[in-house]
């Protein structure tokens, strides 16, 4: 396995953790399994737990001696871990993009990625290129009988659930225009409208912004078929990652932020490295009403958004005349695609993500803004069956300090109501991924279930799956994989198919 040596941080830091051990976890992943079965080393697989547990990431961060800028430049790669009875085991396989196929026939980068990395030849080479490569690599669901690769500026790629076979770009039965922007971060209505339901947005930006909202069945018989779509044009430039619903509502968080493409168009930047916080401006909530809800069909409302950014949203829900809406919030842009080498940067000079609340009040127009806690924080979730209503709960991963920035080393479940919180820590070689909440089956207790988390293991340079009790953090099981998969984005959870 090759990883990167760390020689120095390009400038003074506190560090408290493991620089080595963490910089570790950016490393190739060197090989493709087909159901390999897995083996606890503490603990055992809950036999109740019968699903799929799906993961997306960068899984190729070098070609030819050349490491990405950022790791999110890196291709998508599905790791799947199939649960049954007890057992469990692996497949792991790279998303045949056409970009990916054509770079690994050459043998080095041929395309520019968003966050910052080149083609070999400095700015000369990659001036007036702006193509967007499409790597996949940020979230999987399932839709219907495929699998689903997302990368919000791009059309997702289909792939096999069972195999990961890529089929290859979807339109998702003819919803999408060829080359489509679908965002990477649908959201799984668990039936408020007696159906469930995949809603999920689109957005192209510029002087003025295009979002397209669209709802898909998730039942099965007519899963993939689109329900509804609208369009809404707002004004300004938007950065849209992610949204939340409620049953009424599609709340987006349009953040103050400006975007200059000529260092991208000349070759000297990559288009998220042109991205900066739009000084003296206001962020925006943008209300827009489900087409199966109180509102359809009524315009979009809108209100002024507290100061700062937020990538991530936890969950939302209506009470009376409030929208409650939890976030990640951040107390500025923080940079993406640095202009040093990512695994040098000073983790003291960027912002820390804060799990915060906002309440929008319909009738009079305020918000206000309120947090949960000081400590860093990223991937928050609630049990998937409160999407949209309020939950008790949340869990998320967390930095491995009290406050300021630092990598996710723990996991927390914090409890929303009395902000009561408990925590498991990886550390001091250990970082987590996004944890993902998956319901006990046919249980009423909203924290009754698993975590399941995939940690970089720092003191071998593999990766370990992590299944912890839902309710207390509690430690179920330990299962070493038999690769090293880098750290991760989104990922999901199918109930048995
Ligand atoms: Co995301």
């Amino acid at each position: 396995m090759s990883t990167f040596a760390i020689n120095q941080v390009s400038s003074k830091e506190s560090r408290d953790f493991d620089r080595q051990a963490w910089a570790s976890g950016y490393c190739n992943v060197q090989k493709e399994l087909n159901k390999v079965p897995l083996h606890s080393i503490k603990g055992k697989i809950p036999k109740d737990l019968c699903g799929f547990f799906y993961r997306n990431g960068p899984g190729r961060l070098e070609r030819n001696g050349q490491r990405v800028h950022h790791p999110f430049d890196g291709d998508g790669m599905i790791a799947s871990i199939h649960f049954q009875k007890g057992e469990a085991n692996l497949s792991n396989r790279f998303i045949r993009t056409k970009e990916w196929q054509e770079e690994e026939e050459a043998g080095k980068f041929l395309y520019r990625g968003v966050f910052g990395t080149q083609r070999p030849g400095g700015p000369i080479a990659n001036a007036f290129d702006i193509r967007f490569k499409n790597i996949a690599n940020t979230n999987v669901v399932k839709l219907g009988g495929q699998l689903l690769a997302l990368w919000e500026a791009a059309s997702p790629y289909a792939l096999d659930p069972i195999t990961l076979e890529t089929y290859g770009v979807s339109s998702l039965n003819g919803a999408l225009q060829p080359k489509e922007p679908f965002s990477a971060h649908p959201r799984f209505d668990p039936g408020h409208h007696s159906s469930r339901r995949m809603v999920t947005f689109g957005v192209k930006t510029g002087p003025k912004s295009r979002v397209r909202l669209m709802e898909f069945s998730s039942e099965e018989g007519n899963a993939g078929e689109l329900i509804s779509s609208r369009e809404d044009i707002f004004d300004g430039f938007c950065f849209l990652h992610d949204f939340a619903i409620t049953p009424n509502w599609a709340i987006f968080l349009q953040n103050a932020i400006s975007f200059n493409p000529l260092p991208f168009v000349l070759g000297q930047k990559g288009a998220a490295q042109c991205l900066s916080s739009k000084q003296g401006a206001k962020g925006k909530f943008w209300l827009i009403p489900r087409d199966c809800g109180s509102y359809a069909g009524q315009s979009p409302q809108i209100f002024d958004a507290p100061d700062g950014f937020v990538f991530h949203h936890v969950n939302a829900y209506e009470q009376e005349n409030k929208l409650i809406i939890d976030s990640i919030h951040y107390p500025d842009f923080p940079e993406v695609g640095p202009k040093e080498d990512f695994l040098k940067m000073n983790f003291d000079l960027i912002p820390a993500g804060i799990l915060s609340r906002c309440e929008i009040n319909l009738l009079n127009k305020q918000v206000s803004k309120t947090k949960f806690s000081k400590q860093c924080c990223e991937f928050a979730m609630v049990n998937p069956l409160k999407q949209g209503v309020q939950a008790q709960f949340s869990w998320m991963a967390i930095a491995g300090k009290e406050e300021g920035y630092a990598p996710l080393q723990g996991i927390k479940k914090i409890n929303l109501l009395t902000l009561e919180e408990c925590i498991w820590s990886a550390g001091p070689l250990g970082f987590v991924s996004e944890p993902l909440m998956v319901p006990r089956p046919n249980s009423q207790v909203e924290d009754d279930g698993w975590i399941l988390v995939l940690v970089w293991n720092g003191e071998r340079c593999g990766t370990d799956l992590v299944i912890l009790k839902a309710n207390n953090l509690d430690e179920e099981s330990i299962v070493p994989l038999p690769i090293s998969i880098p750290h991760g984005l989104h990922g999901s959870w199918v109930s048995e198919l």
